[in-house]
This record gives C-alpha cells, sequence and structure tokens, in this order.
C-alpha cells in the first residue's frame, strides 16, 4: 500500500487503500456484480456481502446492524443526519446547535437550513480548540432540537468532550450528532457510553474506498430517533437512502472497519510514536507552535505554526521533486484547499488571519515511517529557513 515515490502526510484529507480492502472488494467489482436487492441465488449473494459488512461497520462503534444507514460518503451522512432530525421535528423546535470549527458539511448545511427558517447557534472555541460547556448550556432552549458537535477536528486532532456534550443535549431533549469522520476507525467510539443518538463516518480516512460512507441513527431506546430521508426511490436502507446499494464499497467500508477495529491500538501506538517524532523534531526549528490542544487531541495529527513562513510556499517546496522525495502535506481542510481564506478553524481559535497562513498540518497513518519522518523534518526546516531569509 506504500507508495515508494512519495511521502505522504495529508491523511486526514485521504488514506490510501489497504490491499487487504481491495482484496476483499475485487470479487465484487468484477465476477460478483449482482444487485444486493435482486432476490435470485445471485443477489442474494451480494445481499449476504452487506449485512456482513453492516455487522462489522456496526461493531466498530458498538452499535446494532439496523441502525447503520449507507450513504455516499461522510457530506451525504451529515447532510441526512441534520436536514433529516431538522425536517422530522420541526414541529417540536426550529433551532440547532453547532461549532465554528466543524467541517464545511456541517456549516454549509446548518446555513442552508438557516435560509429554510431554522436558527443555528455557532457556539465559539477557546484557544485549544475546545467548546465551552457553560456556553452550550447557555445556548439550548425548549426549542432545540439538534447539538451537532464534531468528533474529532480534521484540521488540529482535538477532541471535544463528546459524552457531556451528549448530556447536556438530551437534558434539553436535544438529539445528538456528532460528525466522526476523522474519529472513526482511529479512536474507540462506543455509542452507547458516549450516548450519540447519530455519527458519520467515512471509509477512506481510514483506509477504505472513496464515496462510501455510513450514518449511525439510535434505533434502541426511548432515544430511538426519526429522520426524513433525503433520497426518495426505491426505498432501500429502511427507506432512508434510496438507490442501489454500492456493494463494492459497502464491502469495502465493511472491511476497512473490521480492520481498524483489531487493529487499533497497535496502529495507535505506532502512528502516536512517529507523530512525536516529527513534532518534536519540527518544534526545534526557532518561532513554531502547535495549534490545538496538546493533550485533547488525536495521535495523529499535528498543526504547527512557521512563523514568518508562508504554508502555501512550504506546500510547495516540499512538493518539489528536487532535493529527494516529495512531501504532501496540507494547510486547512482538503474540501476547501482551492480557497485563498485562512483556515476558518484557527482563525476561530483566535488566531490572527497571517498565523493561520504560515500554519501546517502533517498528518500520519500507518504508512507512515520514521525514515520517512526524518526526511520531512530536514525538509522543512530548510524550507522554512530559506523563505525567513528572503523577508529579511
Ligand atoms: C471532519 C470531516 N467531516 C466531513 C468530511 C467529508 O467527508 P467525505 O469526503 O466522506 O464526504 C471530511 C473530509 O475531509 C472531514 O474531515
Amino acid at each position: 500500500m506504500i507508495r515508494d515515490n512519495i511521502i505522504y502526510l495529508d491523511n486526514n484529507a485521504t488514506t490510501p487503500l489497504d490491499p487487504r480492502v481491495l482484496d476483499e472488494m475485487m470479487p465484487f467489482l468484477t465476477s460478483n456484480f449482482a444487485n444486493a436487492s435482486s432476490t435470485h441465488q445471485f443477489g442474494l449473494g451480494a445481499y449476504e456481502a452487506v449485512k456482513v459488512a453492516r455487522r462489522r461497520v456496526a461493531d466498530l462503534i458498538k452499535a446494532e446492524s439496523n441502525e447503520v444507514i449507507f450513504t455516499s460518503g461522510a457530506t451525504e451522512a451529515i447532510n441526512l443526519a441534520i436536514k433529516g432530525v431538522a425536517e422530522s421535528y420541526s414541529e417540536k423546535g426550529k433551532h440547532i446547535i453547532s461549532v465554528k470549527t466543524e467541517h464545511s458539511a456541517v456549516l454549509d448545511t446548518c446555513k442552508f437550513l438557516e435560509s429554510r427558517g431554522y436558527e443555528v447557534t455557532y457556539l465559539s472555541t477557546d484557544e485549544y480548540g475546545l467548546i465551552d460547556l457553560n456556553e452550550l448550556k447557555k445556548s439550548l432552549t425548549s426549542n432545540t432540537i439538534l447539538v451537532a458537535v464534531m468528533f474529532v477536528n480534521n484540521e488540529t486532532g482535538v477532541i471535544q468532550p463528546i459524552k457531556e456534550i451528549a448530556e447536556l443535549a438530551h437534558q434539553y431533549g436535544a438529539f445528538f450528532f456528532t460528525d466522526a469522520t476523522q474519529a472513526a476507525g482511529k479512536i474507540e467510539i462506543n455509542v452507547d457510553d458516549l450516548n450519540i443518538d447519530l455519527l458519520s463516518i467515512s471509509a477512506h480516512k481510514f483506509h477504505g474506498p472513496k464515496g462510501i460512507g455510513s450514518l449511525f441513527v439510535r434505533q434502541r431506546s426511548l432515544q430511538r430517533v426519526k429522520i426524513q430521508a433525503l433520497l426518495h426511490g426505491g426505498g432501500h436502507e429502511r427507506g432512508l437512502r434510496s438507490g442501489t446499494l454500492n456493494v463494492p464499497g459497502i464491502v469495502g467500508l465493511g472491511k476497512a472497519s473490521d480492520l481498524a477495529r483489531v487493529e487499533l491500538k497497535r496502529n495507535e501506538l505506532s502512528v502516536r510514536k512517529l507523530r512525536d517524532h516529527l513534532e518534536f523534531g519540527l518544534l526545534k526549528i526557532n518561532n513554531t507552535s502547535i495549534n490545538g490542544s496538546k493533550e485533547k487531541r488525536l495521535y495523529n495529527v499535528t498543526n504547527i505554526c512557521f512563523d514568518g513562513a508562508d504554508s502555501d510556499a512550504i506546500i510547495m517546496g516540499l512538493s518539489s521533486p528536487e532535493d529527494g522525495l516529495p512531501i504532501a502535506v496540507s494547510n486547512g481542510s482538503a474540501c476547501t484547499s482551492s480557497s485563498i481564506e485562512p483556515s476558518h478553524v484557527l482563525t476561530a481559535m483566535g488566531f490572527s488571519e497571517s498565523h493561520a497562513f504560515n500554519s501546517i498540518r502533517f498528518s500520519l497513518s500507518t504508512v507512515n515511517s520514521k525514515e520517512q519522518i526524518d526526511v520531512v523534518i530536514s525538509k522543512v526546516a530548510k524550507i522554512v529557513e530559506s523563505l525567513r531569509a528572503m523577508i529579511l
């Protein structure tokens, strides 16, 4: 799975497909092409494969199989969760709470709902990227139907206090949705222990294929959640997501979930070691600082500001094939990388525009090695030094 012609440190944008996932998908891309809804023997084979995958996704987050809805990815799962709850519970209230540092898939869905008469409160964060539970408490009203707070931030890796947020939301009779796109497959999630009502997942963030994800929608207990479908048609996925099932993608998501669950602890140990080694090396460069909480942060990311060195210029320098292998890193989220705005996550945390423009996200996975990290540290140091010399 490791490409030997690039050093890839942009694993929060996407990860390479695990060959074991591809192996399991291959038959469903070739000989086993049946429609999982067909009632003949051939179709039943595909249906069985989908059933196994659904169980594996449920096991990853300790849910039940009937609580997993397959979607085209996290963006669709997020839209289905937020619009689905908004539509189903508009009689109860039209107030939603989210956070300024959410991914654009959440923020833009909320903005859309504002244009349809819903009221959205966007919580701020402190300089470490964490929300204030008192501010959340003050914002909750009897009209609040949904609280949407991401599990792990895609730019900084900051982990929000999910259990406490869910508890507060429930005290006010609101549902709790978490965008777990950067958490699933990397950190243990138990939807019951954390009291989560809805949760989005994307396969390509943990070595599964692109274009497939899922939404967990709680069906057990008194907290059963009703959502309105976005897509209407053949009534697939219990009527919540019509459209012929993407069997190869679903099988891939299932396999990636299974591998992630079994190998989670081992992956965490090795990736954390590499991230810490990288961070230690990069912080030796003068005038650098970490963006986001150091303690409440996922183990695979570090987001670092290099004062006086423009991040686009650093990215360009690193991706140049001269002087060794090209290195892939990013500033901000891949979905908004065409924008010339500073990162909305960093500015919401109170950083200046120039601080945001000088910040780089390094995101690691099991594809990385210590040798690669050593190369990255020395190349970044060289580039930052030359950029700073240019403005002196
Ligand atoms: C936190 C977060 N939410 C949502 C998404 C969108 O995921 P997808 O590519 O599966 O639509 C991403 C992808 O970058 C993400 O990082």
